[in-house]
């Protein structure tokens, strides 16, 4: 199966994050940005109760599954699962360096056996037609040269795999955490840089400590995609500009007011079901982030959004002491091409 439809933008997968409700939140922002699941091993997948595990809503596409696991048929049988509910993409993590990962020898470890990972793709693509990709690091311990990284894409690519989401810096999977492997080893962009010259028939996208619209166009002159995580969990109105600047959608993007109005509706609607308004809330305390105000929206949410009770209305208290420029703010680029429109009309 060929591979070859661009995606530039993505949302990482991140556990305990990037659940439905974020999903959902982000979609108040973003039309376009390919979103994915947390990180859900085959067994969950296969023997879970899939509305809790794999659920999602129709307004979450374009979604990908991203699943943990290193046994072929379990991930074929993933795929298939993620197929049959809808997903648009399914996902390999070779990047997760945690000790719990690493004893059900899957996540980084991955990178030191690369015929596994490529038996997996292969597998999952025999048993459906929804694209498989892999997310994985330019190394780990010790395998951390350019060479070790492109020895393991080369591998798997010749299994079929056409789309690899590179993390630019490697894992020690002795000694650090999985937190202090998102911030210790430096990144290394360059490396990724070289992947894409070296194998431009394959979709190269770039991951690791992107965090504005400008890094994001900077990357993207070198390889096919950017995936953001942490800066799209604590500055989620960041990708108020992504649809108009990379997928020429000319519609005006949402200002935070009109996200917070969305977010109430979608709110109410998962409350009929029983989700407590948090569920939703708690993703939502960076929307004003470096904003005059942030700090008492913020606390205004801890503090209350918690309770019984609690309706998505206390967003409206929670923005009182946000002045309206910033409630009615649109992305930049956005205001600059109104400006420029109607300077030419
Ligand atoms: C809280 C958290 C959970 C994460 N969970 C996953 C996961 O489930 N699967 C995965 O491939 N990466 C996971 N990651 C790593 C991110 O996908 C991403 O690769 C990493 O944060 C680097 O990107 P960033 O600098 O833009 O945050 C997680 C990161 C964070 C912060």
């Amino acid at each position: 199966m060929k591979y070859t439809d661009k995606r530039p933008v993505s949302i990482a997968p991140m556990m305990e994050w990037t659940d439905r409700h974020y999903r959902s939140f982000m979609r108040q922002i973003t039309r376009h940005t390919m979103l994915y699941t947390e990180m859900k091993t085959t067994g969950a997948v296969i023997h879970g109760d899939h509305e809790r595990i794999i659920g999602f809503s129709e307004p979450e596409h374009p979604l990908v599954l991203q699943v943990g696991g290193d046994d072929p048929a379990e991930l074929a049988q993933s795929a298939k699962i993620a197929e049959e509910w809808g997903y648009d993409e399914v996902n390999i993590n070779v990047g997760c360096p945690s000790n719990r990962v690493q004893k059900g020898n899957f996540g980084a470890c991955l990178m030191a056996q690369p015929e596994v990972v490529g038996a997996g793709v292969a597998a999952m693509q025999e048993a459906v037609k929804i694209p498989v990709t892999v997310k994985h690091r330019i190394g780990i311990d010790d395998l951390e040269r350019y060479e070790d990284m492109a020895n393991f894409v080369d591998i798997v690519s010749r299994y079929g795999c056409e789309r690899f989401i590179v993390h630019s810096r490697i894992a020690l999977l002795q000694g650090l955490d999985p937190k202090g492997n998102r911030t210790i080893p430096p990144l290394r962009y360059e490396d990724v840089y070289r992947l894409k010259r070296e194998f431009p028939h394959l979709i190269i996208e770039i991951n690791g400590g992107i965090k504005t619209i400008e890094d994001m166009q900077m990357h993207l002159q070198h390889v096919d995609g950017v995936m953001l995580g942490r800066a799209a969990y604590e500055n989620p109105f960041l990708f108020s500009a992504v649809d108009a600047t990379f997928y020429n959608d000319e519609r005006q993007p949402p200002s935070r007011r009109e996200i917070i109005a969305r977010t109430i509706e979608y709110i109410d609607k998962v409350a009929e079901a029983g989700v407590f308004p948090n569920k939703v809330i708690r993703h939502m305390h960076g929307l004003f982030h470096f904003k005059p105000g942030t700090r008492a929206w913020k606390r205004y949410l801890s503090e209350n959004a918690y309770k019984p009770g609690t309706t998505g209305k206390i967003l409206w208290d929670a923005v009182e002491k946000i002045p309206d420029e910033i409630l009615d703010e649109r992305p930049a680029i956005f205001m600059e091409s109104d400006t420029a429109r109607n300077e030419s009309a």
